[in-house]
């Protein structure tokens, strides 16, 4: 189908998955960029999902909405009544250990998900048939997706680019190139107009302590092992998580439709090497700053000792993709983007956050961060 580009002007945003780590953090960037705009988040609160991720930016121009992405009526509604005319779509379930022991969940929130978001989307923004004599509503479908969809690299690979194969290897990462595939098959049908991108890993404020950064930040100042799985070589590429908010504000403002683009930090490093670099860094710290020692008297710098002592080779994970890397020359070229963090003031920033924000992890220990939910 030939889809007539329909330029947004005034963005009236619904933000899936707004309460979760990148999405918060999207929310907070945009909030700060363009505080005219309307934004709606819309978030199931999952384990994941954290209400207070959103804390200090909810006010008439920005509202959270507690549901579910699989209730199309409800986000019929949203898109109706809110006049919504764009949709950013992070919802989803996000760990792969998790899709691992089970699945299901991850075709639910994933694929049913974004099926149910696009469904609600043609029909509100009227991509009927041209028989029922509608006219279309301008709008923009943009999808959040990984770069787990191209499956795994030898060290000797060329970078992921926007025309690699797809060929996922874990439950998460089928589930998310299935919905690749469903938000492509929309525009190319129906016409609505979308753009996806595909990002590397995040790290960053906000991000939940089960993956690899903030797990390792977390257990460093209680004293706890450091599982690393397999022999620690496996490669990741690392993205400040603003930077890839800023990314995918490039691609709404000026991707072309139907496209899809990379973005990554073009920031490779062995998991081994990014702890030692995470113990480093917080050795650093707890030296600079004594009174970080009386909070923390379980670091092993509390006892003169280096962090790295905690390292524990553990594992690995099933089927473990060994190493991911983006060609991001095409959002750079074609977009004008690149990444505005480097990695030591990112992992500095990181670090910090969470030595200020003990009340944030504290109740996701303890739970208590799930009241609202
Ligand atoms: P996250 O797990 O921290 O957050 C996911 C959010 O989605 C949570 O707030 C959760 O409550 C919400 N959610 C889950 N199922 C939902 C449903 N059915 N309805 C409504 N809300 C639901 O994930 P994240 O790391 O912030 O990832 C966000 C998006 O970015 C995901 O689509 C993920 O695939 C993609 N992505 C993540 C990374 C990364 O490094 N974390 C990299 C590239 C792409
Ligand atoms: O590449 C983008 C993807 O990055 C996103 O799509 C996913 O949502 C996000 O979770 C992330 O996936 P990874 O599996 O790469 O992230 P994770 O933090 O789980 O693991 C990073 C690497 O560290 C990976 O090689 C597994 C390893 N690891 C992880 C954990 C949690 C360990 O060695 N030990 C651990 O305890």
């Amino acid at each position: 189908m030939t889809v007539t580009e329909m330029p947004v002007t005034d963005r009236r945003l619904l933000v899936t998955g707004g309460a979760g780590f990148i999405g918060a953090n999207f929310v907070r960037y945009w909030r700060g960029a363009r505080p005219d705009d309307t934004v709606v988040v819309l978030d199931a609160l999952t384990y994941a999902g954290n209400r207070a991720n959103l804390d200090g930016l909810e006010d008439s121009q920005c509202r959270f909405v507690h549901g579910d992405i699989n209730n199309t009526e409800l986000v019929e509604h949203l898109l109706r009544d809110e006049a919504l005319n764009t949709i950013v779509h992070f919802a989803a379930e996000s760990h792969v250990d998790r899709s691992i022991e089970g699945p299901d969940v991850f075709v639910e929130a994933n694929v049913l998900g974004t099926l149910s978001l696009l469904k609600a989307a043609r029909k509100v923004w009227q991509l009927e048939p041209a028989s029922t004599g509608q006219t279309a509503i301008a709008h923009r479908f943009h999808h959040v997706s990984t770069d787990e969809v191209f499956g795994s690299l030898t060290h000797e690979d060329p970078a992921f680019t926007e025309s690699t194969a797809y060929a996922p290897n874990s439950p998460y990462s089928a589930s998310k190139a299935a919905s690749d595939h469903l938000v492509r098959a929309w525009h190319h049908t129906y016409g609505l107009q979308v753009t996806t991108s595909n990002c590397s890993n995040n790290y960053g404020p906000f991000h939940f302590p089960e993956k690899l950064v903030p797990l390792m930040i977390l257990n460093v100042l209680h004293g706890r092992d450091l599982p690393i799985y397999g022999d620690g070589m496996n490669v990741r590429d690392w993205l400040f998580v603003e930077d890839h908010a800023r990314g995918i504000e490039r691609v709404l403002e000026s991707g072309e439709l139907g496209e899809t683009y990379n973005i990554g930090g073009c920031n490779e490093w062995t998991n081994i090497d990014i702890v030692r670099e995470v113990c480093r860094s917080v050795d650093e710290r707890m030296a600079a700053r004594p009174e970080l020692v009386e909070r923390f008297p379980h670091t092993p710098a509390a006892v003169g000792e280096p962090s790295e002592t905690l390292i524990q080779f553990v594992t690995d994970r099933a089927g473990h993709d060994f190493r991911y890397a983006i060609d991001a020359s095409k959002i750079e070229t074609e977009l004008g983007f690149q990444p505005a963090t480097d990695f030591e003031t990112g992992i500095k920033k990181t670090i910090d956050w969470y030595l200020d924000n003990e009340a944030w992890w504290q109740a996701v220990f303890d739970g208590s961060y799930r009241k609202a939910a």
